[in-house]
C-alpha cells in the first residue's frame, strides 16, 4: 500500500528491467502500486513485450520518452553498461527527476557529473527477496538531494527492510553483506544440501531439508530479535555434543577468517564497477 501523498501520483519508470528491475515492478504491484504508473524499457523490444504481458505496466520504445515522461527514474542497467546508456541522455534529465540508481559501485557524485542538472540522487540496493517482499534495501542520499527521504522510504518500506547507509564502506558493506549475501547464503546451502545427499537423501528431500534448516533458524533468530544470535547459537550446543564437535572444526578451520577473505573480494570488485566508468 502507497502511503506517500507524493508518490500517489507519481509515474516510475524502469531504464532496463532485468532481473532486479522486474524484480522491484513485481514488489510493487504486490504493495498495491497502481501499473499504469509504471513504465520501462529494455535493450530488446522482444523483453519489452513479454513484461507489459507478465505486470501490465506501460512499454515505451526509447529511453528519451520514458526520462521525458516518468517522474522517478531508476537506472536497472549493468553498472558496466551505465555509462554508456546514459551518458547520451543526460540532457533530457532535468532538477525535478528523482534518480535511483541500482548499480553496484558506481557512487552518486559520479552520477553526479553524468547527470548535471539533477539534483534528488539515491542509490538503492535490494536483493533478490524484495520478489517476495522479504529484501534488505540499502539507501543513501546524495549531497545535493532535497527531503526525499520520506519517499524513498515509503516507495521501499513494503517491499523489506530498509536501511540507510553512509556511502562509502558502510553502503559498500550492505552491498556485499546483504545484496551479493543472498548469493552467499545460497552457495552455503548447496554445500549442505550436497553433504545430505551423499548420505542417502534424494536431491529433493535433501534440498527441503536444507532450506527448512536455514528458514527455521531465521525464524527463530526474528522471533526473538532481543536476543543475539551468539545467544541463540549457546542454546543450541552442549559443552563435547555433537553440534559443539561441529562447530569447534569450523572454528579450527577458520571458516570465519575465509568468509572474511570472501566478502573482501567482493568488496574489491564494488570498488572496481565503480571505477571503469568515466567520473567527468
Ligand atoms: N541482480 C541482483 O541481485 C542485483 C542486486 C542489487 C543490485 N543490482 C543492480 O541492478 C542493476 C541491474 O542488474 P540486473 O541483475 O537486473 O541486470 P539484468 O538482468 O542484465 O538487466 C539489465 C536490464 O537492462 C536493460 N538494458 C540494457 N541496455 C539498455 C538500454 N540501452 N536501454 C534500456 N534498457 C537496457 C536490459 O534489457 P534486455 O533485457 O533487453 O537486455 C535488461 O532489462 C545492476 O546495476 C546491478 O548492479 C542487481
Amino acid at each position: 500500500m502507497v502511503t506517500d501523498h507524493f508518490l500517489k501520483s507519481r509515474k516510475i519508470g524502469f531504464l532496463g528491467a532485468g532481473n532486479m528491475g522486474q524484480s522491484i515492478i513485481k514488489g510493487l504491484l504486490a504493495t498495491g502500486f497502481p501499473a499504469h504508473q509504471l513504465y520501462a524499457t529494455t535493450r530488446t523490444e522482444a523483453k519489452g513485450v513479454k513484461i507489459k504481458k507478465m505486470y501490465g505496466i506501460n512499454i515505451f520504445n526509447n529511453n528519451e520518452e520514458l526520462i521525458d515522461d516518468c517522474d522517478i527514474i531508476v537506472l536497472g542497467v549493468k553498472p558496466q553498461d551505465l555509462y554508456e546508456v546514459i551518458e547520451p541522455l543526460s540532457k533530457i534529465f532535468t532538477s525535478s527527476h528523482i534518480v535511483i540508481s541500482l548499480a553496484a559501485g558506481i557512487e552518486i557524485r559520479t552520477l553526479q557529473n553524468w547527470l548535471v542538472d539533477v539534483r534528488d540522487i539515491v542509490r538503492v540496493m535490494p536483493n533478490t527477496a524484495i520478489k517476495i517482499n522479504e529484501s534488505v534495501i540499502g539507501y543513501c542520499l546524495g549531497p545535493q538531494a532535497g527531503s526525499i527521504q520520506s519517499t524513498i522510504e515509503a516507495l521501499f518500506e513494503p517491499m523489506g527492510c530498509v536501511v540507510r547507509a553512509e556511502e562509502g564502506e558502510a553502503f559498500q558493506a550492505l552491498t556485499v553483506g546483504c545484496s551479493s549475501g543472498i548469493g552467499f547464503v545460497f552457495e552455503l546451502m548447496k554445500y549442505w544440501q550436497s553433504w545430505i545427499e551423499d548420505h542417502g537423501f534424494s536431491e529433493q528431500e535433501a534440498q527441503n531439508m536444507v532450506v527448512k534448516t536455514f528458514l527455521g533458524a531465521s525464524k527463530l533468530a526474528t522471533s526473538q530479535s532481543e536476543t543475539s544470535i551468539d545467544e541463540l547459537q549457546k542454546k543450541v550446543v552442549s559443552k563435547k555434543g555433537v553440534t559443539y564437535s561441529g562447530l569447534t572444526a569450523m572454528r579450527e578451520l577458520e571458516i570465519e577468517g575465509l568468509l572474511r577473505i570472501s566478502f573482501e573480494k567482493a568488496a574489491l570488485r564494488d570498488t572496481q564497477l565503480g571505477k571503469v566508468q568515466p567520473s567527468n
